[in-house]
This record gives C-alpha cells, structure tokens and sequence, in this order.
C-alpha cells in the first residue's frame, strides 16, 4: 500500500505569515526519507496554499513521484500539462469550501473530463478522478479511459470522528451527523461496504479497462487501519492528520507513524 503525503497544510503555515517558511519543497526530501512513496499537492483556484512557483519547483526538484490534484480549469490544466507532473488528479472544487466537500459529479462534466483526459495522455500524464463510492461513477470513469479512481473517503472519516471521539460533544459536532449511536455504527458499516465495494468493482476485469484504486480524505491515524486493509486500494493519500501530528512530533516520524497505522488490522 503506498503512501501518498499531501503537504498542501505547509504551505498554509506560510501563508499565515506571508513569507517563505515552511517551505513545501523541504518537506519533499523528509517524506522520501521517512518512506513516503509520493508527494500530492493541490493547485486550488484561490491559491489559498500551494502556488504555482510551489508546484514547478516541487515537480522539477521531487524525488518521489508528484500527484497534482486540480479542478476542471482550463488555465491550471495547461500550467501543469506543461510542467508534465507524474499524475493530475481532477476533484472537484467550491472557493467557499474548508476542503474538497465531494466526489467529481463525472455525468454533468462528461465532455470536458474526457476532452481533458485525452489532453493529459498526450501529455504522458497519469490520471485519477476523485469521486464518491457509486457504482455509476465507476462505470462512468472507465468509460471516460481514467487510469485511476480515489474514493473519498470524508464520510467514513466523519462518522468515525462522531463515533471515536469528543467531536459530537463540542460544538465542532457534524450536525448531519447528529445521530444515535447505534445508527452512526451502522451507518459506518455501510460507507465503508461501500469504499470496498467499489474498491472491487473499480479492480474487477469486466471488461479490458481496469481501474487502479486509491483513496483519501479525513484518514488519521485512528480510522485508516479500516481503509487500509482493502486489498484492491493500493494508494492512500493522506494530509491533514501527518501535518497535524508533525507539528507535535516531526514530519519524519509523523510519516513513519502513519506508515505503522496503516499496517495495523
Ligand atoms: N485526496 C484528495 C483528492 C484531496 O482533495 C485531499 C484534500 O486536499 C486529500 C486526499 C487529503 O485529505 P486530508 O488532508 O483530509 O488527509
């Protein structure tokens, strides 16, 4: 299972400050030593955190592998064919949003995802469409010739939080969420049923296009055991929580630990 390190939550540090440290690229070479296997960044539309000087400076100086996660907008899309990054995942994108809210809405975006894909192969770039555990967007994504699906994984991540933790008791409670205990477990055992079952139907060869599997979104270091351990995904890519407990621990031993969490049954 590879480990891809998102380290979009570094660049936030800095530009809490508006200058130039933490510096994302640093973080690059200490994720290679502690065993990452890719470094994944966002280019959002607000530059919110990552630049575009951050991403050509990561993709010309990486030694691991770089996963670029972008929305369907014309402009990044021809700024990063350029820079020929290993992989372009397209998610979808809310300027008012904390973070990525959802899967792609692949039936609405048909055209343009696929005029875009065939842009990327050009290009030699790898792609991956996040989306949410349907099976319809499955379908949808091979048709399209998508190499890869992330199945986000926020929901599971959210109820665990609401089921695991203090959250439902301050007033950070996920009021969607709001639910009897009984029901979040239950609820759980459904969204992670239907990760795995994607997970299948994604690998499965039904037909000669398969579907790599990857995952990510709200994974920590208390529910990624769950994700983990569903053979077909082979790649997780994981932010907030490695940023989180590095600023307690170190970035290398944060990886580490992350690394040892999604070994554990
Ligand atoms: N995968 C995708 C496609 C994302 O958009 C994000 C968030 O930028 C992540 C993984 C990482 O999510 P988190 O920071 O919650 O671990």
């Amino acid at each position: 299972m590879r480990l891809g390190v998102n380290i979009d939550h570094i660049a936030t540090l800095r530009e809490a400050r508006a200058i130039y440290e933490p510096d994302p690229l640093e973080a690059v070479f200490i994720a290679k030593n502690a065993g990452a296997h890719q470094i994944t960044l966002h280019l959002r539309e607000d530059r919110r955190h990552i630049h575009d000087s951050d991403v050509k400076r990561i993709v010309q100086s990486s030694p691991l592998p770089v996963n670029i996660e972008s929305a369907l907008d014309e402009k990044i899309i021809d700024y990063l064919c350029a820079l020929a990054p290993q992989r372009i995942t397209l998610v979808p994108e809310k300027r008012e949003e904390v973070t990525t809210e959802g899967g792609l809405d692949i039936e609405s975006h048909y055209d343009t995802i696929r005029d875009v894909l065939k842009t990327f192969e050009s290009y030699g770039i790898a792609t991956a469409l996040f989306i949410d555990s349907k099976k319809e967007s499955i379908f949808l994504a091979r048709e399209l010739g998508a190499q890869a699906v992330e199945l986000h994984t926020g929901r599971y991540a959210n109820l665990h939080l609401m089921a695991y933790s203090n959250l439902s008791r301050t007033h950070r409670s996920i009021k969607s969420l709001k639910l009897a205990p009984q029901e979040i477990y239950e609820e759980m055992t459904h969204t992670l049923d239907d990760i795995t079952q994607c997970a299948k139907l994604a690998t499965s060869s039904i037909d000669t296009r398969t579907l790599e599997c990857f995952a990510g979104h709200g994974l920590n270091y208390q529910n990624v055991g769950k994700i983990a351990q569903i053979p077909q995904i082979s790649e997780l890519n994981i932010g907030h929580s490695i940023i989180a407990r590095a600023v307690f621990v170190g970035l290398e031993r944060a990886i580490i630990q992350m690394r040892e969490a999604m070994c554990q049954r």
